[in-house]
């Protein structure tokens, strides 16, 4: 952080954002966030988009490299990154804020990036696209809704794998709830079959007592989250609308 804000000034930036529950609102300070959003969740410790791709790359089959990935909500392009370092290069992208695709554009990882926004628009790809689809840091309230969560399976090819994340400290709970009964209903009707479902302890550090809450294990500052991993069954339905469609 040599240039960049004090750990503090960064708590108190992420834990206002954490607060937006407006989508508008939130993409728009995503918007201004994104010049400085690599230093600092570097500094917040942020390691989701290392563990989604650990979690996703062990299930992949060899070789991995020709496999085609979306990243939804792929922001600057953390994800992008971490996949390119273990040899994965047909990478598309998409998110709802231009100014975090201009910086995930710079990367230059990216063979494809698109503007989109979850909750409101499909996802621009046809059905059964992709060899595996990950979401990261993006299922919280204010961001992607749930109801989303059935495109990143339409575009999905049957056995492929979808990867998401969500925090699990007590201000997220409600949503990891709602989430959570979103991916077993996918489940039960057949659509997908649950492969992992990894708590992390230390997913980045809190903006502030507050975000950790009583009772949580944690004792050195840090949130929780969790990494769910799904592969799409053979004989998928069709299951809920294509927003916007
Ligand atoms: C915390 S960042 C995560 C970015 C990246 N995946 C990472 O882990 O570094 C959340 C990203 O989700 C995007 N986002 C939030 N809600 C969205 C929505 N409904 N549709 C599309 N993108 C959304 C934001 O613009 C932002 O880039």
């Amino acid at each position: 952080m040599a240039e960049g804000r004090s750990l503090s000034e960064v708590r108190a930036l992420v834990g206002a954002s954490h607060g937006i529950t407006d989508l508008a609102h939130k993409l728009h300070f995503y918007d201004q966030w994104a010049p400085n959003y690599d230093q600092d969740v570097a500094a917040l410790q942020y390691c989701a988009p290392r563990l989604a791709v650990d979690c996703l790359t062990q299930a992949l089959p060899d070789p991995p490299h020709a496999a085609l990935i979306l990243d939804v909500a792929c922001g600057t392009g953390l994800v992008a990154a971490e996949l390119q370092a273990r040899g994965f290069s047909q990478l598309h992208g998409v998110d709802g804020s231009p100014g975090m695709l201009d910086q995930a554009r710079a990367r230059g990882l990216y063979q494809c990036l698109s503007l989109c926004t979850l909750g409101q628009e499909p996802l621009p790809s046809a059905e059964g696209t992709f060899d595996a689809v990950l979401m990261v840091g993006a299922l919280s309230d204010g961001q992607v809704p749930c109801s989303a969560i059935p495109e990143l399976l339409r575009v999905t090819k049957s056995g492929g794998l979808v990867c998401m994340t969500t925090r699990t400290n007590p201000s997220n709970l409600r949503y990891k709830e709602a989430l959570e009964a979103t991916l077993d209903r996918l489940e039960q009707a057949g659509a997908w079959e649950r492969l992992v479902a990894r708590p992390v302890d230390r997913w980045e550090l809190a903006t502030s007592e507050l975000e950790v809450g009583p009772g949580t294990s944690d004792s050195d500052g840090f949130i929780s989250g969790i990494i769910y991993l799904y592969r799409k069954q053979a004989a998928a339905q069709a299951v809920g609308g294509r927003p916007g469609a």
